[in-house]
């Protein structure tokens, strides 16, 4: 069916569509009813339906007779360990790993918290949650002990699931150190770890608090697959907000079910069976959507890839890992394809394999530049779909559904909104704006199933973070247009959120690293404008009175800082000591116009600046650290 008949369809009864779309999930109680309003802008999907998200992603795979299927291929080209995982062996493994966190005492609701690197056990890990109605919480290896401790703290889990390491190009991430430190800043004390040992670097452990993973999972009772409520939360996923206080984004159980299944074909154009590669990582949304629960409940095969683009060993490991493993969809970050474009200009080692399992490509996490999109279009000859979402979302908002047909590709836009969402562009007074005029991006309320009703513990915050700016709508914290076709186009964050490599950072986070610094009295972070990973954070360090420490001592300091409090994936390296910050009369600090000037953008000067003369300084101290347009 065209796009714009499904979309319509929606528009004209949504809980029709999604009930309808909720008839491909295996329920344990169907829902009697879609949506659930909540009042005051809150919604809920499938209520009181009773689901399991393990037995949809796995036994019922099983049960139809693809038991023999492959669920996970492993493919590890640091380590070189690659294996492959079908649905019966991961349902056994599954179901013990549950068995053991529920002898343990791990029950419906309890919170784990999942810290592992990319191999098959962190999928292991989510599902076995599910599977027992724990709600997981996993967090990404390149954070610091800091901001695990912050969600140790937030989420209370009563157990962990760890690896001893994780394994970056060339070095290894002791994951255990990290994690013993995290539980000891925290005020919040998980009653036991499960330690993953790997063989590149062990861990040691704490007697009576640290069970290895598979010497506790010995002579366990598999656990079944307990029916939960389908507002049940599924997980919860931090992301980066304003504050260095991390959002606890929540997915409830069916609303993720439904929605997930529902992109598999719709959007990636896959069949059960069919194998999807997803090359993010378990720590982020497109991890937890697409390496995981995505493929595995429509019965496709995902890989579980430990590498990078580059170096691992070379450019051309995406296309070794599209050849050897047959995949049909790939998800990639712009990023990527801008590191792999960097050292394979002219595609030479594309030419090396058989891609003709490829039918498309998609694109998330920051904004894909047309070079990148016609670069791809050229060496791989098939479709490369921008799509725009959030973690807030789960999936999708904007796409070009090449399930249900292929739009035109309009370069530097994510295409058309997904049927469920609503999309308005609205000015400063809270109106829509004509067709081809920027403004703020909202989503008409409700949300669509899988996307978040609220963020953990702090409805509050939910409300004002997303729902109170235009009231009647989510804000998604973009800025950008629709032009008359009604294409969208996502231009900028409102707030303070800048995309690192596709990572999604919090500037305000580093600027309170920064001045947490003795001799640091104020302080700004910058997202400017990278040729390889989109943007990178920069910042500018006023000085106390009277401190007369060599610069460059204290912005070694508060580099090796933002690392070690928030991790290397800030990738914060560049700092500058200035003597002021350009600021309007009113005190705000007047970050816009430092960026346009680190990426020797024209701006305008600000009608309401305090000093102009400021603006001097912030561009000579640019150009010294290496902004030369500044
Ligand atoms: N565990 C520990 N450390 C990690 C990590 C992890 N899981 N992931 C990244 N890091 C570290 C890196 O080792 C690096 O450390 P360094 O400062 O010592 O070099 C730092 O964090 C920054 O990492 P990264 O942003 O990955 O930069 P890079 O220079 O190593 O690689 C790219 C650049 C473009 C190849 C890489 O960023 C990439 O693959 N990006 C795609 C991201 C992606 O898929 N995002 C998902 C959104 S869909
Ligand atoms: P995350 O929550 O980490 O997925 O980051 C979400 C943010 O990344 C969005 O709010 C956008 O700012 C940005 N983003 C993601 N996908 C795209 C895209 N296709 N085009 C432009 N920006 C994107």
């Amino acid at each position: 069916m065209p796009y714009q008949d499904v979309y319509d369809a929606w528009k004209a009864d949504p809980e029709a569509f999604w009930m309808q779309a909720a008839a491909a999930i295996d329920w344990d109680t169907p829902p009697t009813k879609a949506l659930t309003d909540k009042g005051d802008g809150l919604f809920e999907w499938f209520a009181d339906g009773t689901v399991n998200t393990c037995w949809n992603a796995v036994d019922r795979h099983v049960e139809a007779g693809r038991g023999d299927a492959v669920a996970i291929i492993y493919d590890s080209p640091i380590s070189g360990a690659k294996c492959e995982i079908t649905f019966s062996d991961l349902k056994t493994r599954v179901a013990n790993l549950a068995g053991a966190l529920r002898a343990q005492g791990v029950e419906k609701g309890d919170r784990v918290l999942i810290y592992m690197p990319m191999i098959p056990e962190a999928l292991e890990a989510m599902l076995a949650c599910g599977r027992i109605g724990a709600i997981h919480s996993v967090v990404f290896g390149g954070f610091a002990a800091n901001e695990l401790a912050v969600r140790i703290d937030d989420a209370t889990p009563k157990a962990v699931i760890a690896a001893s390491c994780g394994l970056e190009p060339g070095r290894i991430v002791e994951y255990k150190p990290l994690l013993d430190a995290a539980i000891e800043t925290a005020t919040h004390n998980p009653e036991f770890c499960v330690i993953l040992q790997r063989d590149q670097q062990t861990a040691p452990m704490i007697e009576g608090h640290d069970f290895d993973y598979h010497g506790f999972q010995e002579g366990v009772t598999p656990a079944d697959c307990l029916p939960v409520e389908g507002n049940h939360p599924s997980y919860i996923l931090y992301t980066s907000g304003t504050t260095g206080q991390p959002k606890g984004v929540v997915r409830h159980t069916a609303g993720q079910l439904v929605a997930l299944n529902w992109t598999m074909e719709a959007i990636y154009n896959v069949k059960p069976g069919d194998v999807f590669w997803a090359a993010s990582d378990v720590g982020w949304v497109v991890g937890h959507s697409y390496i995981c629960y995505g493929p595995l409940i429509h019965g496709n095969t995902t890989i579980v890839f430990e590498g990078k683009p580059v170096g691992t060993p070379d450019a051309g490991t995406f296309w070794r890992v599209i050849s050897e493993h047959k995949v049909t969809s790939f998800f990639t970050a712009p990023t990527a394809l801008r590191a792999v474009k960097r050292e394979d200009p002219a595609g030479e080692l594309i030419k090396n394999y058989d891609l003709s399992s490829l039918k498309q490509i998609y694109l998330a996490g920051e904004r894909a530049d047309p070079d990148t999109i016609t670069w791809a279009q050229t060496h791989l000859n098939v479709p490369v779909i921008d799509h725009w979402w959030q973690t807030e979302t789960g999936w999708a908002i904007a796409a070009n559904p090449l399930g249900l047909e292929e739009l035109p590709v309009k370069l530097g836009s994510p295409a058309k909104p997904m049927p469920g969402y609503d999309v308005v562009i609205l000015g400063e007074d809270g109106h829509p704006v004509p067709d081809g005029d920027l403004g703020a991006i909202a989503i008409k309320l409700p949300l669509p199933p899988g996307t978040l009703p609220t963020l953990w513990n702090a409805e509050e915050r939910f409300k004002s973070a997303y729902l109170t700016a235009f009231p009647g709508y989510y804000e998604t914290g973009d800025a950008g247009m629709k032009d008359k076709d009604g294409y969208l186009y996502i231009m900028a964050r409102t707030d303070d959120v800048i995309n690192v490599a596709g990572h999604r950072l919090s500037t305000g986070a580093m600027e309170e690293v920064l001045a947490s610094h003795p001799d640091v009295a104020e302080c700004a972070v910058i997202g400017a404008s990278d040729a390889l990973k989109g943007q990178t954070p920069v910042g500018f360090l006023c000085l106390n009175a009277g401190c007369d420490r060599p610069a460059e001592d204290i912005v070694k300091e508060v580099v090796t800082q933002v690392r070690t409090q928030i991790g290397p994936v800030a990738a914060f390296k560049k700092a500058v000591v200035v003597n002021r910050l350009p600021k309007t009369r009113s005190g705000k600090i007047l970050r816009g116009t430092m960026v346009s000037i680190a990426d020797g953008k024209n701006w305008k000067m600000p009608a309401t600046i305090d000093d102009p003369a400021v603006l001097d300084e912030i561009a000579t101290a640019l150009k010294t650290i290496g902004y030369a347009n500044a």
